[in-house]
């Protein structure tokens, strides 16, 4: 992240209805771009001293952008809501966002920023794991709250008390995979693909590969790529070579389309399967229909008829336009968490905040109920999906 000039400011600074958005800019990206560099009318944002600033983090351009556009989204309908339903503590809320380019250094110094000189109530972010990784150490030295709505790596809340999550952690995820895989696909013989470059996809392979050889079945090779990558061929011939029955790739949506179409190319034709990184539209752009017949698990279905799910759904989809994926859901839920934390909170500081937050119990999101624990991670069942004809299939539910 680099200081912004005023010019710049004036330029890329976007403000919504309690929302702003900023882009950081990098000596090759200095443009606009995307939706964080519209100008927008300033109309029906309150003076900045009315309002309780928040924070976030998000990967609105570069490899993950759909990542965080989608929270954003979720983040930004929560925080319209509450203000329609008068704020917290009689004042507005607004939203301060910095995009990280999906990188993690971008996302340390955004959070830096955030705490120093933003001055932010608390921040939620990010999604990577990785990224939420390199901003923890920053929110914690700051004292200032931060919920990630979507890390899974355990480490990320372990960095201390003021990290939180509100979605499941990997331990469980892999093992929900490991026990779909041998029970329903009954495989006994898998391959993983991991990126070697991403703590989300090196811990869940991990936990995948000792669950499923703790239910009896054998990982024959396992093999990596680093985030970015084009070429995967050289990595899925080793893999064909072992004659796997399916492949797990717990990686992100645009390195996971190009595996999937490039294996099938190699006539590696067996199922694939991954985790919650697979969530996006993008996902099957990409991959075409090389994903067909192939798992994933996730934190949420946009086919759960719950009320609750079905009306956010319905007011996201009038609100963007289409139907909110999982990272909407997470985002919305970890806004409202930290908003009902605000508005139960004794007062605005950081320790009174976060005390607040830890206390989080039954409390109703969209993408399952959220209790969190004394590791303040979230504790919740996870859904599989299944892949086919360009969208993702419920198939069941996992409980923890
Ligand atoms: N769980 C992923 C990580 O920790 C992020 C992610 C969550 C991606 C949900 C997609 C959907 O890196």
């Amino acid at each position: 992240m680099r200081r912004f000039t005023p010019l710049f400011l004036a330029a890329f600074a976007l403000f919504s209805a309690g929302c702003e958005k900023k882009s950081q800019p990098t000596p090759a990206d200095t443009g606009p771009q995307g939706q964080a560099t519209q100008p927008a009318p300033t109309g029906g944002t309150p003076p900045a001293s009315e309002t309780l600033l928040l924070g976030e983090v998000s990967s609105l351009t570069g490899s993950q952008a759909s990542f965080g556009v989608s929270t954003q989204r979720g983040v930004e309908m929560a925080i319209k809501e509450a203000n329609a339903a008068g704020g917290v503590k009689g004042k507005k809320i607004a939203v301060r966002v910095y995009d990280n380019q999906s990188k993690p250094e971008e996302a340390a110094q955004a959070a830096t920023r955030l705490v120093t000189q933003d001055k932010v109530l608390a921040i939620i972010g990010d999604v990577a794991s990785s990224n939420s990784l390199a901003m923890a150490d920053k929110a914690q030295a700051a004292q200032v709250p931060m919920v990630s709505p979507a890390s899974t790596n355990p480490a990320v809340t372990q960095k201390g008390d003021y990290i939180f999550r509100v979605c499941f952690i990997d331990p469980f995820q892999g093992f929900v995979m490991a026990k779909f895989a041998r029970e329903n696909l009954k495989l006994d013989r898998v391959a993983i693909l991991q990126d070697n470059k991403s703590a989300y996809s090196i811990g869940l392979a991990e936990v995948f590969a000792q669950k499923f050889a703790e239910m009896g079945g054998k990982v024959l090779a396992t093999e990596s790529f680093a985030q970015g990558d084009t070429d995967f061929r050289a990595q899925l011939t080793a893999i064909k070579k072992t004659k796997p029955q399916g492949i797990y790739v717990p990686g992100y949506y645009n390195d996971v389309g190009l595996i999937a179409r490039q294996a099938r190319e190699l006539g590696l034709t067996v199922p694939m399967m991954g985790g919650d990184g697979w969530d996006s539209d993008k996902l099957f752009e990409l991959a075409g229909n090389a994903l067909d017949g192939s798992y994933f698990s996730n934190h949420y279905s946009p086919q759960n008829p719950d009320p609750r799910v079905q009306k956010f759904i319905a007011d996201y989809k009038a609100a963007y336009g289409n139907t909110p994926d999982a990272l909407a859901a997470l985002g919305y839920d970890a806004a409202r968490v930290v908003i009902a934390a605000m508005e139960k909170s004794k007062d605005l500081t950081g320790p009174s905040i976060r005390e607040a937050i830890a206390q989080t119990k039954d409390f109703p999101g969209v993408a399952g109920t959220i209790t969190l624990d004394e590791n303040r991670n979230a504790v919740k069942s996870a859904a599989i999906l299944k892949v086919g004809d360009g969208k993702a299939e419920f198939v069941t539910t996992v409980n923890p």
